[in-house]
C-alpha cells in the first residue's frame, strides 16, 4: 500500500487524478468509477485537464462500481446519473462506452452475474478509483462482506443509508435498502486501485483499512492484498494513522523518484 498524505481536498484530487491521467495517456483505459463526495475534486481536476490541457477520454471505457436497487438509470439520484453529472458529460468519453449496472433490472441477481463478467470482457479494470465509507465499506461492500466477493446484491448497512440521505433531501427512508455492487474480490482483480478518503469523520475507518488486520469487518483492509494501491488523504482523513512519520519519509523518496 503507498499512503499519499495532501494538505488539502484540492491537492488529494490532484494527486489521485495524476495515476488516473498516467494511465490514460498510455492508451486504451478501462477505469473503474467511485461516486459519493470523496472522488469530487479527483473529477474536477480531471475535467479541467480534459479542458486546459487537452486530456481526453476517447478510448476510456468505465465502469461505475454500484448502483441503488429500484432506480432507472434516469433517476437523478442513480448512480448512472451521479457519474454523468460530475464527470461523464463533462468529458469526451462515449456514453456507450460507460458501464452502469441496471438498479431496475427485473432479475438483480442476473443482472449482478451480467455486470462482473462485463467488466472481465472488457480486459479488467485498469484504475479503479474508490472512497471509503465511515464504517470501512468500499463499493457498497458493507461489513462483514466476504474477501473474495463478486458483484452481486447487498443490502446497505442502516449509517451507510443515513449518510447517503443528504442526497434524497435528507429522508434515510428514501434511500433505497439494496444496491448492486462489484465484489471485493473483482475489485482485488484491479490492475491499481486508488481510493481517495477526506475529513475525519473516515479517520477511523482509514486507520482500520490501512494498519488494521485485513478483516471482513473493515472491507477496506482488503486493499492490504491488491498489489498496486495507493490511498490518498487529506489532514482529517489521516489524522488517526499511528505511522503518519513513515509515510511522510515514503512519499518524500517517491516523489523524488519522479
Ligand atoms: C460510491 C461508493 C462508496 C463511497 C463511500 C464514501 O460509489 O462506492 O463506497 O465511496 O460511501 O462516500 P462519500 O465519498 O460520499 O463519503
Amino acid at each position: 500500500m503507498q499512503i499519499i498524505l495532501c494538505e488539502s481536498a484540492e491537492q488529494v484530487g490532484r494527486r489521485a487524478a495524476d495515476i488516473i491521467e498516467a494511465r490514460v495517456r498510455q492508451g486504451p483505459a478501462v477505469l473503474g468509477l467511485a461516486t459519493g463526495g470523496s472522488p469530487a475534486s479527483t473529477y474536477a481536476e480531471l475535467i479541467r485537464r480534459h479542458r486546459e490541457e487537452g486530456l481526453r477520454f476517447g478510448d476510456v471505457t468505465a465502469f461505475t462500481l454500484d448502483e441503488y436497487a429500484g432506480l432507472p438509470a434516469d433517476h437523478p439520484q442513480s448512480y448512472h446519473s451521479t457519474i454523468r453529472r460530475e464527470f461523464v458529460d463533462h468529458v469526451d468519453l462515449d456514453l456507450a462506452k460507460l458501464h452502469t449496472p441496471r438498479g431496475d433490472a427485473e432479475d438483480l441477481v442476473a443482472e449482478a452475474a451480467r455486470y462482473d463478467l462485463a467488466i472481465v470482457g472488457a480486459g479488467g479494470i485498469d484504475v479503479q478509483l474508490l472512497g471509503i465509507g465511515a464504517n470501512g465499506h468500499i463499493g457498497f461492500n458493507e461489513p462483514t462482506s466476504s474477501l473474495r466477493s463478486r458483484t452481486r446484491v447487498k443490502t446497505l448497512a442502516v449509517a451507510t443509508r443515513t449518510a447517503n440521505a443528504r442526497f434524497f433531501e435528507g429522508d434515510d427512508e428514501e434511500v433505497p435498502k439494496l444496491c448492486l455492487t462489484q465484489g471485493l474480490g473483482t475489485i482485488g482483480e484491479s490492475r491499481q486501485a486508488v481510493l481517495v478518503a477526506l475529513g475525519s469523520a473516515k479517520a477511523a475507518a482509514v486507520q482500520a483499512m490501512v494498519e488494521g488486520p485485513v478483516s471482513a469487518f473493515c472491507p477496506g483492509s482488503v486493499l492490504q492484498l491488491h498489489p498496486r494501491a495507493t490511498i490518498v488523504l487529506d489532514p482529517g482523513a489521516a489524522s488517526q494513522l499511528t505511522m503518519l512519520e513513515y509515510y511522510r519519509d515514503a512519499q518524500a523518496l517517491n516523489d523524488g523518484l519522479q
